[in-house]
């Protein structure tokens, strides 16, 4: 019981003086899935991501990764644990490569960063490594580019890049593709979902549009007002009527796109 998932959160709280940002939230994440967490803006999901991954301390409740209580540890340990987060441009070097970028994140949380290798093995065995993970990302033509170049939707990119040289057990992806382009979209998602194929890692995502998650997820929460209001796989969430009242009601208006 205790090994069948690899995330579960027991009544997590997170308030901001009377603003109840995620209200008891329990949920169970089973390890090698994709598990999606949708809503409209506001919902909560940022705030409960930097709970799981320490950015935030819970106001009460408990995070329990792989079996062990890490509730409120800071997200340099919960990284060091495998849970990787990506930060928007703020890892990024501006004025290194796209894959020297790559190469320094592969190396600063490198499993093997106190073995007594050789220098030059150490350099080629994380260049290599760079090297692929750009070609998984498809910035494989951008490599040697000062990563300051990059359009936005190259940056996005390279912030899952920068996240996966880490080579974390669960990935943890806020909003990935916002801010691209509509037509990086798709690609963008592709590489999320090879990842996700791959089998090695468990991924949860973070997205305020239905359409983007229903394709590449195994597993929905549906979160509204810092509640859980409905989780399943994603048929049963497309055809859960209380969500659908949430993402067309008036108020979430922008959202009804992703329910076409
Ligand atoms: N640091 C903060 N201080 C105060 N209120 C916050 C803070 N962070 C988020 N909130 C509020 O918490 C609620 C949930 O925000 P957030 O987690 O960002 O939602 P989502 O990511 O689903 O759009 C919002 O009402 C937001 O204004
Ligand atoms: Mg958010």
């Amino acid at each position: 019981m205790e090994n069948s998932y690899i995330l579960e959160t027991h009544n997590l709280r997170k308030s901001f003086g009377g603003l109840v940002a995620v209200a008891d939230v329990s949920l169970r994440v089973k390890p090698r899935t994709l598990h999606s967490i949708i809503g409209p803006n506001g919902a909560g999901k940022t705030t409960f991501f930097n709970l799981l991954s320490g950015n935030l301390q819970p106001t009460s409740g408990r995070v329990i990764f792989k079996g062990l209580d890490i509730t409120g540890i800071p997200a340099y340990r919960t990284a060091h644990l495998g849970i990787g987060r990506s930060f928007q441009i703020t890892n990024v070097f501006p004025n290194l490569t796209v894959e020297e970028n790559v190469r320094l994140a592969a190396q600063s949380l490198g499993h093997d960063n106190f073995k007594f290798w050789s220098h030059y093995l150490h350099y080629s065995h994380y260049q290599e490594r760079a090297r692929e993970i750009l070609e998984q990302v498809g910035l494989a033509d951008q490599a040697r580019l000062p990563a300051s170049l990059l359009p936005h939707g190259g940056k996005r990119k390279l912030e899952l890049g920068i996240l996966l040289a880490a080579d974390p057990e669960l990935m943890l992806l806020d909003e990935p593709t916002a801010g691209m382009a509509r037509e990086e979209i798709p690609r963008l998602m592709e590489v999320i979902q090879q990842i996700r194929q791959q089998g090695d890692k468990t991924i949860m995502l973070v997205e305020h549009k239905m359409d983007l998650v229903m394709n590449v997820s195994d597993w929905i929460t549906v979160m509204h007002q810092g509640r859980v209001l409905a989780e399943g796989a994603p048929a049963e969430i497309a055809a859960n009527e209380v969500v659908q009242a949430a993402y067309l009601g008036d108020l979430y208006g922008d959202l009804s796109e992703g329910m076409a």
